[in-house]
This record gives structure tokens, sequence and C-alpha cells, in this order.
């Protein structure tokens, strides 16, 4: 059974945590996108695990961690995840794997990132400045590019750094008026890079289709969220990186065919970080609530999270062209206590409604939400493991959306710990 994860919001949506949890029946865990812009969270016993590079898979120690090539590794985050995995006993250098097609994120992706947010004023996308969208533009642009593969070969690589980095010199100075890099500093940081982690590099591609072959089951862990997917979110606001379901391909030469089950994840209201468009954000004391029981503040900035209803259109969109099969709810606890709750289920755009989402920034701003009221419920969520021992009000919340967005919610969150889920048959 070969199965992928996938947010249907605008990420943080508990991929780490639901991966965790499936990764226990899987041999194999792949992150297939983004880089060290993820943060996903695993919870065991009293141990956090905020994970960025790492597929959350990896706490589980039976199973082979694949870092495919449609992900931007940082080998400094990567380097301190692997210490800090290796710190708590969990150790990785028998079962990770990192494509040799993965582009690098180096020191002036980094640069780069942060000048850009920096020039942009009001206009910044409010990114994680983990160096993303520059590598990914390099990696398009192709003539500067680092791979992975070329941690193989230090002498080439010095060479090609001593090109890249006065290129990127002449346009920072130029355009930013920023510090030279140190090419030389630069390559001996690489040196250790490769030390390091040349022995996981490999064809990931070719060991897919292998375990495929060999009949393992591999568990494909997204990053972000659809509504962030460079070609079909809300652009600009958006990752460099194709974070919907259709990523998978892409990112790591898996078709979809070869996938039995996409799980689309959502929590049971909506945040984003960062900036950009969201029709249903609740700017107020309800967002706050939200924000305060829900801890949303971002696992990789530490950000607080802009919180607002369920968009069920939003996430009819996101399901759809993904081609989700069955819809993961998180935090259906952290709505407890709450009067009334609201399901967004249709727009109005300039007088004319619609049900289909559209990821233009204008027409996101004037989106005017329709809603459904719902009652909310009461009491502590956390110790029901049956559908049917929720709260009536909380069955019919998950029914509506499921009605509305027409993807049944199989995996149900009541708690951000491990066994804190609710699965329907
Ligand atoms: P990811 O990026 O999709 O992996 O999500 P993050 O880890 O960035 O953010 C999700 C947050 O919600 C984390 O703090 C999780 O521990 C927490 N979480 C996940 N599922 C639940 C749930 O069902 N209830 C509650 N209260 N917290 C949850
Ligand atoms: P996970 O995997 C939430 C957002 C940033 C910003 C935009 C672009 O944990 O769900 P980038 O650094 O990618 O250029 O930033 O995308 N963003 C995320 N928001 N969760 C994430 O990952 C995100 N990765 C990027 O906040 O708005
Ligand atoms: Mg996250």
């Amino acid at each position: 059974m070969n199965c992928c994860v996938v947010g249907l919001q605008w990420g943080d949506e508990g991929k780490g945590k639901v991966v965790d949890i499936l990764a226990e029946n899987s041999d194999i865990v792949v992150r297939y996108g983004g880089g060290a812009n993820a943060g996903h969270t695993v919870i065991i016993g009293d141990t956090r695990f905020a994970l960025h590079l790492m597929p959350s898979g990896s706490v589980r120690r039976g199973t082979v961690c694949v870092i495919a090539n449609g992900v931007v590794v940082d080998p400094a985050v990567l380097l301190e995840e692997i210490d800090g995995l290796s710190e708590k006993g969990i150790g990785i250098d028998d079962r990770l794997l990192i494509s040799e097609n993965a582009h690098v994120v180096l020191d002036y992706h980094k640069a780069e990132d942060k000048l850009r947010e920096a020039s942009l004023g009001a206009d910044k996308i409010g990114t994680t400045a983990r160096g993303i969208g520059p590598c990914y533009a390099d990696k398009t642009g192709r003539s500067y590019a680092v791979r992975m593969a070329d941690f193989r070969d230090m002498d080439a690589l010095r060479e090609k750094l001593k090109k890249i980095v006065a290129y990127k010199n002449t346009l920072f100075g130029a355009l930013y008026g920023a510090e030279p890099i140190d090419a030389d500093e630069l390559y001996a940081r690489c040196r250790t890079y490769a030390d390091r982690l040349v022995g996981f590099v490999t064809n990931t591609t070719r060991f897919l289709h292998e375990s495929i072959d060999d009949g393992k089951n591999i568990l494909f862990e997204g990053a972000q969220g659809a509504l962030l997917d460079i070609d079909h979110g809300t652009f600009p606001f958006v990752t460099s990186s194709n974070s919907t379901a259709l990523g998978l391909g892409p990112g790591c030469g898996v078709p979809a065919q070869m996938v039995d089950k996409f799980i689309g994840l959502v929590k049971a209201y909506s945040t984003r970080v960062g900036s950009g468009p969201f029709p249903t954000e609740q700017d107020n004391d309800i967002g706050n609530l939200i924000r305060e029981r829900g801890h949303e503040y971002g696992t990789t900035t530490g950000r607080p999270r802009r919180c607002g209803w369920f968009d069920a259109v939003a996430v009819a969109y996101s399901g759809r062209i993904g081609g989700v099969n069955e819809i993961a709810m998180m935090h259906l606890d952290t709505l407890a206590g709450m009067k009334e709750l609201k399901i967004c289920r249709a727009y109005r755009i300039r007088g004319e409604e619609t049900t289909f989402f559209p990821c233009d920034a204008t027409d996101l701003a004037d989106a005017e939400c329709i809603y459904e009221d719902m009652p909310g419920w009461d009491g502590d969520l956390s110790q029901v493991r049956d559908f049917g021992d929720l709260p009536k009000t909380t069955q019919d919340y998950v029914r509506t959306i499921e009605d509305i967005v027409k993807i049944p919610v199989t995996i149900m969150g009541v708690g951000p710990k491990r066994s804190e889920v609710i699965f329907r048959g």
C-alpha cells in the first residue's frame, strides 16, 4: 500500500503527526518537495520533534528515509537535524537516502531571500527566509545550480562555487549594496557537508521503483499546503514548488498511478503564515482565541499564524486538483468551547456567487464569504477514539464539511499526541 499525505490549506495542517502515525505500517517514508521552510511536528510521549528536512517517519526506527529530487536541501539544517535526532537516541546513518538530483541551498540563497524581502517592504511575500525561492530559481535557471551529486567531486565544486559566488556578489552588491560572500569560506563549509553527507547520496528514483517492485509500503510526505502551490496557489503569495499532490511525480519520479491513496490534511479551521489573501481570516477575538487554544505559532519561524474559519471552497478546490481520496481533519479539540462556528461554503465576488476557488489575489481579496452557521461543542475530546462518541454537534460539523467538499473525512485529530486520533471505518 503506497500512500501520499498532502496539506490542503496553507500548510501546518498536522502532516508531521499524521505521517508519524501512518509510518507505523510503512517501510519507506519520502519527502519529495519544499525544503527547510517546512516545519513538521511529531510528539511522542513528552518528546517534541520539529522536523524541517528529515521525513517525519524518521522517528520510527525501522523506516528508510528518502529525501527525493524535488526537495531543496540545506545541508547545515539537515546535519543539525540528523545530530538532533541522534541526541534523542534516533540514529539514521544506515537508513537515509538523498537524491543526487536534489538541489542544494547555500548561504547566498538565504542572503538573497532576506535581501529581497527587505527591499520589497509592504509587498513582501513573508517567506521563511530559508533561501527556498532563490534555490528553486537557480534550479530552473540551470546555470548557477548546485546539486547533491556535486558533493562527489570537490575540485569541480570549488571551481563552480568561484563562478557562482562571483556572479551573486556582483548582483547583490549592485541591487542591495550587500557585503560580498567569501567563496573560500563557503567551499570550506561545503567540504564538511560533503564529508558527512556524500555517503547518503544516490539515485532515489531507482531505489523507489525497485522498492515498489519488491512490494514495499511507501509513504510520501508532502510539505506546505496546496494553496501555497507555485502554479495552483494564491500567486505570488506562495512557495516556489508544487505543493499540491501534483508535485509528487516531478518531486520523486513516482507517478500518481502507483499511489493507492492520497490523504488530504486539513485543520478544523484555517491558518496562514506570511502575506496573501485569506478570505475566512478572523483578525479579531475569534482568531486570537483559535491561535491561543491551538498554539498556532510557526514551527519554523515562531511567527503567530493568522487564523480563521474553515474554508470549504478552498479545500474542495485543493482536494479536487490533487485527486485526494480521503481527508484527515486535525484540531477538532481546539474548537471545543466556542459557542458558534462557521464554515465558508461559497464566495460572492463583485456580486457573483461562486463555489470554485479562484487563485487570483484580487478576486480573493474581493471575496465575501457565504457561511453555514454551526453550533459549537464543549468538553475535552482528547480521549475520544470513535466517531460515534464525539458530541453530536462535532459529528454534524464534520458531515457538513464532507457534504460541501465531497470527500470523506476518515481520520480526525483530537490532540497533538500520537494517540489522540480517531480512525473512522
Ligand atoms: P505540519 O507542518 O503540517 O506538519 O504542521 P505543524 O507541525 O507545523 O503544525 C501543526 C501543529 O498542530 C503542531 O503543533 C502539532 O503538534 C499540532 N497538532 C496536530 N494535530 C493536532 C490535533 O489534532 N489537535 C491539536 N490540539 N494539535 C494538533
Ligand atoms: P509546512 O510544511 C506554512 C509560507 C511562508 C510564506 C510562503 C513562502 O510546515 O506546512 P517560502 O519560505 O517557502 O518562500 O515562503 O509560504 N510557507 C509555509 N507556511 N507552513 C509551511 O510548511 C510553509 N512553507 C512555506 O510563510 O508565506
Ligand atoms: Mg508546519
